[in-house]
């Protein structure tokens, strides 16, 4: 297993657009491990597979207090929606910066299992949240896109400005 490197926004490749997983190779098995072991390390409670610049559609989360109930979605499809929540999100690859963002509260999944089986879900609230959030990434967007343009322009200076200092 491995730590990968999580891209950091303003990093383009969080904008690409991962494809449907066609089958469950071993690439995908070590994908996953490597994804799960690297969520774990950052303590993250989610992670898509676009922010390791893995460009297929995957996803992990795991939103319990032990750190012990992984979810893992391949192929993620939201096939029920209803209800409003905005909670104060934050990103694996935008560190530091919360922001609400608008969701369904509740929402029913379809998703394939690592055994290539499909299963359903339903989840709510931050289980919710945290499966929107990461379905976004696979479609190339970062949740702070949910914001005005100014907030975002800050966000990207702030970022940029803090990524340089590092480098120095
Ligand atoms: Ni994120």
């Amino acid at each position: 297993m491995a730590i990968l490197k999580i891209l950091q926004y303003p990093d383009e490749r969080l904008h690409k657009v991962a494809a449907p997983v066609s089958a469950i190779t071993d690439e995908i098995h070590v994908l996953v491990q490597n994804m799960t072991e690297t969520m774990y390390a950052a303590a993250g409670i989610g992670l898509a597979a676009t922010q390791v610049d893995v460009h297929q559609r995957v996803i992990v989360i795991d939103v319990s207090e032990t750190r012990d109930q992984l979810h893992v979605f391949i192929n993620p499809e939201i096939i029920a929606s209803e209800g409003e929540f905005d909670y104060q999100e934050g990103c694996l690859s935008v560190p530091g910066i919360f922001e609400k963002v608008k969701r369904a509260e509740n929402i029913s999944v379809r998703a394939m299992n690592l055994n290539g089986d499909l299963f359903e879900l339903d989840a709510s609230s931050l289980f919710a949240i945290c499966i929107q959030h990461e379905m976004d990434h696979l479609m190339g967007k970062v949740f702070i896109e949910y914001l005005s343009q100014l907030k975002q322009s800050r966000i990207r200076s702030k970022l940029r400005k803090r990524q340089r200092d590092a480098k120095s």
